[in-house]
């Protein structure tokens, strides 16, 4: 079939609207009618160069749809259902999948081919080239096939636009917090960057009993933002932070700190340890430009304070799990996704828009309304 996806070519500076032909979904595999798409920053360090690309690659791993068909052997979905996109694939039997980490499913090796699970090929064509697909989803686009260990079956009733987030920025903020950063009651805690993932960040941490939350971001839209979604301080930048936290801790710091930064910087990491108190955890969600000099920490104090410093992806969740645990806590009304989403676009055209208003600091989470479709 023809239909229609947002491409980033190699060395390009904005996404390309194309016309592609998607293959039928083989074994284990499905056709959706993608909705909605995020626009998380991950994307965006693709189109940047802080993690290029070496293919022609149909972006968005936070897409929400219906599905359209199915491929021999699906047992999980059948045609009709409502989905969410996991943006890491959990098969289910491999080891971190059996032990409780499906995040680090070890079917997340082949994310950077961009090809399909089943075979390592593509159903993706633009003309006589094969198409990568992000996180092996593709969500910048009207359809997608996708392997079934990426499909999450949700209620019909959940709006799209919600549902989305879901797949990606919603459990790394919160899993961030709850999971990989262990929040208790009574923690003080620390996010660094409000977009969606930190937005999600500052709601788990809430949510888990954190005393006082501290949100870091040189935009003050996004510092009010916070306010709203539970933060009780809020500070301008990391230094600023830094004075504000100690004062109000009395020195006994943040018990976890969060870094969802649109852009990680080593350079930052320093400072970013002087908010961790004895004992405490810094956790690293935001990316890092691959070419960017390694942090320096002052692994003295680390060692006397038993600071530590924990990587995230995924926000350690177990996405099968998590995904309707976090759209019940939506429905609920524990988990604020209506203020995340706080725009959305009609169509796919609009993705370069989107992506501007996130970098001038006008989003804390764009989303493509992907619903009106008609093949040309
Ligand atoms: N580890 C994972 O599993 C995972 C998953 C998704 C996204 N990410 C990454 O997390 C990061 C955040 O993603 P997002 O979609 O929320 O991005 P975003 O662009 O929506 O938000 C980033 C926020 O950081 C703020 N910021 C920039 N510099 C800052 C600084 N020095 N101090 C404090 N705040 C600062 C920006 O103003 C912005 O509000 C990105 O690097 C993204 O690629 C990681
Ligand atoms: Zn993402
Ligand atoms: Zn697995």
């Amino acid at each position: 079939m023809i239909t229609q996806a947002a491409v980033l070519h190699p060395g390009a500076d904005s996404w390309a609207i194309e016309d592609i032909e998607l293959d039928p979904p083989r074994e284990t595999e499905v056709l959706v009618r993608i909705h909605a798409s995020g626009l998380c920053h991950s994307e965006e360090h693709h189109r940047t160069g802080d993690v290029p690309l070496d293919h022609p690659t149909i972006g968005g791993h936070e897409g929400a749809g219906v599905v359209e068909a199915v491929g021999p052997g699906v047992r999980s979905v059948a045609v009709g259902d409502h989905v969410v996109f996991s943006s890491i694939p959990t098969c289910g039997h491999c080891g971190p999948c059996v032990t409780g980490h499906g995040n680090l499913c070890d079917e997340g090796r082949w994310i950077g081919s961009g090809r399909q699970l089943l075979d390592h090929t593509s159903r993706h064509h633009l003309g006589d080239t094969d198409l990568n697909v992000i996180c092996l989803i593709g969500a910048f686009a009207y359809h997608t096939v996708v392997g079934e260990a990426s499909i999450i079956k949700i209620e019909p009733d959940i709006p799209f636009e919600k549902a989305c987030i879901v797949g990606c920025g919603v459990p790394t903020g919160w899993g961030a917090a709850v999971y990989t950063g262990g929040v208790r009651a009574g923690d003080d805690v620390a996010v660094l960057g409000v977009g969606g993932i930190g937005a999600s960040a500052i709601q788990g941490a809430k949510f888990a009993g954190a005393r006082r939350i501290f949100a870091v971001d040189p935009v003050e839209f996004k510092r009010e933002q916070a306010l709203e979604l539970g933060a009780t301080h809020v500070a301008a930048s990391i230094e600023e932070a830094a004075e504000l936290v100690r004062d109000v801790t009395w020195g006994m710091l943040c018990q976890v700190t969060v870094c969802s930064m649109g852009v990680g910087r080593g350079e930052l990491m320093g400072s970013i340890m002087e908010l961790c108190a004895k004992h405490g955890r810094v956790v690293v969600v935001n990316i890092h430009p691959v070419k960017d000099p390694p942090p320096t920490i002052d692994l003295l104090n680390l060692a006397g304070y038993e600071k530590q410093v924990v990587g995230s992806i995924f926000g350690s969740v177990n996405s099968r799990r998590d995904v309707p645990r976090l759209l019940a806590l939506w429905r609920d009304g524990h988990l604020d996704l209506d203020r995340i989403v706080n725009r959305t676009y009609d169509g796919l055209s609009h993705v370069n828009e989107g992506y501007q208003d996130m970098r001038d600091g006008r989003n804390l989470r764009g989303v493509l309304d992907l619903t009106q479709w008609s093949p040309r």
